[in-house]
């Protein structure tokens, strides 16, 4: 549905990959309750033990549960990333270089080929410093686009200014001033990423932000460029998944239909300033009896300010409430203030 949230109609339908389409294309063959073991360890290096993170990208059957569970599990927070940016965006994204930074199994490469549907001739790049993971990416890309180019490449350092630049939860193991060289050296038209959205890393990407804004715009999620007025400010998808992947996740102990991310999308300043009505939701506050209200990131006389709002249901339509209802911190909305209530704005939907 189009609820009054200015949200508009994607060339894009709803994503979901089963674990059995990624299963023939594994480096490794991994039986069910091996790849639970794989997927329990790793998990446990990504969130306990930090100082072990890179162990699992050496090892072929570590590499191969990776690709099975967290390939279908990432990629819906791509969908849900491009569903908030406007489709004169997404249409110029489409026959730019991709250049994936800490690529994995190939993840968000796969992610944006199906998802905007890019033309076979545009070059893909996947950059990861561990083979395994580039074999294993290489595999998967193979299968699902055999006639298109994808090069796996454990460093790329030349400049690529027409390309988009990607780093899905790479930031967070290479570090902020990795990250910058990378973005310094490629110097490419967009920037953007996806990262935990752990309020650990929060600060390291606003550090990065900060550096970012001498040369780029922001385009999510902050609605200008100055100075970000939040302690933590990430997003959070609500989703649900295909039952092989729903399955393995339960038999994994592991939420994944409750994803936490901090995405950011950034674009060479332009002559023209980028200038957004939107307020990004920020935090969920309650819904009540009569109204939904949400802590919103706007702009206030160029200024981005957070506010608590307030929408009144007898405003929306059915569907829309529903929509309300299932909405995600990270999403975007137009409104106009009525009136102060309090310390809450209650706002107008536009
Ligand atoms: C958590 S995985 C993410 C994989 C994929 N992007 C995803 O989100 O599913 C992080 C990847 O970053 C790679 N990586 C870490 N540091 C790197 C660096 N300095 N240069 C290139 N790749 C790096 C790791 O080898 C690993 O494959």
């Amino acid at each position: 549905m189009t609820p009054k949230n200015n949200e508009p109609k994607r060339a894009f339908g709803p994503f979901s990959l089963s674990v059995e389409q990624i299963r023939p294309h594994l480096l490794v063959n991994v039986s069910e309750p091996e790849m639970v073991k794989l997927i329990v360890e790793m998990s446990a290096k990504f969130t306990k033990k930090r100082d072990q993170i890179s162990d699992y990208v050496m090892e072929h059957r570590h590499v191969s549960a990776y690709a099975a569970f967290y390939l279908p599990t990432n990629i819906p927070k791509l969908h849900f990333l491009l569903s908030k940016l406007p489709s004169d965006v997404l249409d110029d994204f489409k026959n730019r270089p991709f250049i994936d930074v800490g690529t994995g199994p190939g993840t968000f490469s796969l992610g944006w080929k199906m998802l905007l549907k890019t033309p076979g001739h545009v070059e893909m790049i996947g950059v990861d410093q561990s083979q395994i993971m580039l074999d294993q990416a290489t595999k998967i890309m193979t299968a699902f686009y055999p006639k298109d180019k994808f090069l796996a490449v454990r460093k790329f350092s030349e400049p690529k200014t027409n390309s988009v630049l990607f780093f899905g939860h790479s930031i967070n193991e290479m570090g902020r001033e990795k990250a910058q060289e990378h973005i310094m050296t490629i110097d490419p038209e967009y920037v953007m990423w996806i990262e935990p959205g752990t309020s650990e890393i929060f600060p390291e990407l606003i550090k990065l932000r900060d550096v970012m804004l001498d040369h780029y715009d922001v385009l999510y999620p902050c609605p200008g460029n100055g100075t970000c007025p939040s302690d933590w400010c990430h997003q959070v998808l609500r989703t649900t998944h295909e039952p092989s992947v729903e399955r393995l996740s339960q038999l994994v102990s592991l939420d994944r239909k409750i994803l936490p991310m901090t995405a950011h999308v950034y674009r060479r300043k332009s002559k023209t300033p980028v200038v957004t009505n939107e307020a990004t939701v920020i935090r969920y506050i309650q819904e009540t009896k009569f109204s939904f209200e949400y802590e919103v990131c706007h702009l206030i006389d160029g200024v981005n300010k957070n506010s608590v709002i307030e929408i009144q249901k007898k405003q929306l339509t059915k569907e829309e409430v529903k929509h309300f209802k299932n909405s995600n911190v990270g999403d975007r909305l137009s409104f106009e203030v009525e009136k102060m209530v309090g310390e809450k704005l209650r706002v107008k939907l536009l």
